[in-house]
């Protein structure tokens, strides 16, 4: 190595202690050569690290992207959530400025100064989604509530899952909050009451002798079944078991089909609402040929040069011997069973099942919740996610217009709305004047 005063004599041969010889002065020169290619190949050295370096996060780099594309598009499942409040308050976003308070006021006036009609039951009767099967693990137990009343859901170590009411006979803790699995039975937090599952008998009390449990101790079962993906609760206004079971698409319930994705909505507005879209054929046009790029927007009809649709479809209750609560829509293979269940069957890029499930969570509070299986074929799941995402905006466009609706207990049906007077009179059992 040379060093700084070595450097300088090498400069200068005439700097330094003594007068330097020629054979000094070729020797330093020498050297100096020697140092500019060793410095030259220490660069090179450096730059070809560089582009290594480079070559190879470009190369990890771009497997990472593609990766993780290749994952979006055919692996990863598809999770929107629209909340109550996002939809159909564009005043208040406006007016306020972006004050979360005073918009929060404003919605609830504009809320509490719709009038609602009285022509329909507070909830329908049928079959309703209580929970997605897979967010209910074995000996979990979880609060779920809807139709204004409260529900401990709980799945038993034999993989059973049960509905109960929420609150415990002994004196009110609510089983859904700290309550035990234990077998197929559910142990209330409080003081450790013990219920099984298929009676809703009170097996142990901890501190008293089985022989003083009080027959009256009992906690209220729902009737229940699970299919499909989802838990559902019978519900009926006057008590009454049920008549029909939904039909079960056995590729879903059987793994076979591949579990694509969910979007979930929290609607302001009366169950039957969404349950009656189907058959009101005449809002397709208006609602939902605008283009999809147009998002919520559905007055803009600019973009539709660009991508639009159009709906032609035909509604149509069962003729099946009791399967009245049943409707079919023309346009695909849409099926509606009871005002909770709605199922879309495609056979494009391999056969699938869209389910629309609709639960009411108060008088004029509903829960939507979309879930999408399909075969396992290539396409199978970027097609799940365009469908997912496209049909998520379309429900957008609906909830803009449900969030603020009332119903009417005298709507003026006309002859061409036919199809909604037919679906309110079989499948929500309404009174509907002719
Ligand atoms: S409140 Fe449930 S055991 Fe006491
Ligand atoms: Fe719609």
């Amino acid at each position: 190595m040379v060093n700084n005063t070595d450097l300088v004599s090498i400069i200068d041969p005439f700097v330094g202690e003594g007068v330097q010889t020629n054979s000094d002065f070729l020797k330093n020169m020498e050297n100096l050569q020697f140092e500019t290619s060793l410095r030259l190949g220490h660069f090179l050295q450096v730059f070809l690290e560089v582009i290594n370096f480079l070559v190879y996060w470009r190369t990890v780099g771009f497997v990472g992207i593609v990766g993780f594309l290749i994952y979006l598009l055919f692996w990863r499942p598809y999770n929107r959530y629209r909340d109550l409040t996002e939809l159909g308050y564009d005043e208040a976003n406006t007016r306020q400025g972006g004050n979360n308070v005073a918009r929060m006021n404003f919605i609830n006036d504009m809320r509490k100064a719709r009038k609602v009609g009285v022509a329909t039951a507070l909830y329908p009767n049928g079959w309703f989604v209580v929970m997605e099967s897979r967010l209910l693990k074995k000996t979990e137990a979880k609060e779920a509530n809807y139709f204004g009343k409260t529900f401990v859901v709980w799945r038993g170590s034999s993989g059973q899952a049960y509905i109960a009411d929420g609150y415990c006979p002994h004196i009110g803790a609510h089983l859904g909050v700290m309550g035990l699995v234990k077998g197929d039975c559910i142990e209330c937090p409080f003081h450790g009451w013990t219920f099984e599952g298929t009676g809703g008998t009170c097996v142990k009390i901890p501190y008293a002798d089985p022989s003083s449990i009080p027959k009256s101790a009992k906690l209220k079962l729902h009737t229940s079944l699970e299919m499909n993906g989802f838990i559902f609760i019978w519900y009926h206004d006057k008590g009454l078991q049920p008549t029909w079971t939904p039909r079960r698409i056995p590729e879903v319930d059987n793994g076979r089909w591949k579990y694509r994705g969910r979007s979930e909505f929290r609607v302001s507005v009366h169950a039957q609402e969404i349950a009656e879209n189907i058959a009101d054929t005449g809002h397709f046009a208006k609602l939902h040929e605008t283009s999809y790029l147009a998002g919520i927007n559905f007055n803009n009809r600019m973009l539709d040069n660009i991508f639009d649709q159009e709906w032609k479809a035909g509604w149509y209750v069962s003729k099946e011997a009791d399967r009245g609560h049943e409707s079919f829509m023309e346009a695909a293979i849409i099926h509606k069973e009871g005002p909770g269940i709605t199922t879309f069957l495609s056979d494009l890029f391999g056969k699938s099942a869209f389910f629309l499930m609709v639960t009411p969570v108060g008088p004029f509070e509903t829960r939507m919740i979309k879930h999408m299986y399909s075969e396992p074929t290539l396409l199978a799941h970027p097609f799940a996610l365009a469908v997912l995402y496209v049909e998520s905006l379309q429900i957008d466009r609906d909830c803009e217009i449900w969030n603020r609706k009332t119903r009417l207990a005298n709507p003026k049906l006309i002859k061409e709305d036919r199809l909604i007077k037919e679906q309110r009179r079989t499948i929500l059992l309404e009174k509907v004047r002719t």
